[in-house]
């Protein structure tokens, strides 16, 4: 058998309907690699599915009055029905809101704490008096430190594609209230991403210097050499992936550690409906696993998965062909910005 090639495409927030950008940037990228391998004879799986949970959907939830569930379900399914539409061909187009997803999430949280990869800390976070809980990632929306955009969120300026936390944005206030927070202490999981400098350097500015696309590998230098910094793995939400461990009620796994794991729980979802084995697409050495994404999505898909995956024994990606932005009059397409062409529309 050849080598098996694992086309790990970027998986949508279930929050809003997909623009056109999203499928030039990743969506077409991967359908047209996928095939290609596969008239070659390869053994091919090509996986993605809604990510589910985070800010994003529970934000968009209370803006439109409607239960997380319901919005999460209602623009899953819109996704399936568009990617048929295109004639994608995903081998399994799943979502992040499983039982097998939280399964293998959690295993993987588990198993990176037990062998000492992650650690506790008290920080002071940004939290509303009035509606009783914290505000994370894009529960938060301020001056962008970088750009100065006024509208970048908790976790990211949409305008220049700085990632942020809340606490670097200059004037905070509740997306929700428009109030301005307070610190209040809490507890996290932290991922040392500073501990693997050394590995990152070597596996992405050396090993992959020739094969890797420069605009990829370029960012991934600048982040590398500005030092990088430990990162929260968890999150004070009810929405999302409960914290396996004893003492964490009302504390979930950041959305952004658990929707990558999605590419290996989705593997193992296709193995168990085919009867196949999921275990060599994520051990065995020879596989190629390519990730279709945008560029705001590097750093998750170059360094910080990466260094889960080391750190639980499974490969690390083959290639990272990430992609530009699609403008629209001179502007980037964005969903949260609301700028953009959809893709149903196109269709239509
Ligand atoms: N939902 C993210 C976005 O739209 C992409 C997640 S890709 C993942 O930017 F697989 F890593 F989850
Ligand atoms: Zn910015």
């Amino acid at each position: 058998m050849n080598t098996p090639i694992l086309v790990c495409v970027a998986w949508p927030y279930a929050n809003a309907d997909i623009h056109q950008g999203n499928v030039t940037g990743s969506y077409l990228p991967a359908d047209i690699f996928a095939r290609y391998h596969r008239l070659k004879g390869n053994d091919v799986l090509m996986v993605s599915g809604s990510d589910s949970h985070g800010t994003p959907v529970t934000v968009k939830a209370e803006e439109m009055g409607k239960s997380v569930d319901e919005v999460f379900n209602y623009y899953h399914g819109r996704f399936l029905r568009l990617f048929q539409q295109l004639g994608l061909g995903y081998d399994l187009f799943t979502h992040t809101h499983t039982e097998n997803h939280a399964r293998v999430s959690q295993d993987m949280f588990l198993a990176l704490l037990n062998n000492g990869y992650l650690y506790k800390k008290i920080t002071p976070q940004m939290y509303s008096p009035t509606a009783g809980k914290f505000l994370p990632d894009r529960y938060i929306e301020g001056t962008c430190p970088n750009c100065g955009y006024d509208s970048a969120y908790g976790d990211q300026c949409e305008r220049c594609g700085t990632s942020l936390s809340p606490d670097e944005l200059i004037n905070p206030v509740s997306t929700i209230s428009s109030k301005t927070p307070v610190k209040k202490s809490t507890q996290h999981w932290y991922l040392p991403l500073n501990r693997h400098e050394n590995w990152l350097r070597e596996w992405i500015l050396q090993e992959h210097k020739n094969d890797w696309r420069p605009t990829v590998t370029g960012q991934c230098k600048s982040w590398i050499e500005g030092g990088l910094q430990p990162r929260a793995v968890t999150r004070d939400l009810d929405w999302g992936i409960k914290v396996p461990v004893a003492g964490a009620d009302g504390k979930v796994l950041y959305v952004w550690f658990d929707a990558p794991i999605g590419y290996i729980s989705a593997t193992k979802q296709w193995a168990l409906d085919n009867n196949k084995d999921w275990k060599p697409y994520w051990y065995e050495k020879d596989t190629r696993l390519v990730h279709f994404i945008g560029k705001d999505n590097i750093v998750f898909h170059c360094i910080i998965f990466p260094v889960m995956l080391k750190l639980h024994g499974n490969i690390v990606p083959d290639n990272v062909p990430a992609n530009e932005f699609l403008n629209l009059e001179g502007d980037k397409m964005s969903t949260s910005r609301n700028w953009k062409l959809e893709m149903q529309d196109y269709i239509n």
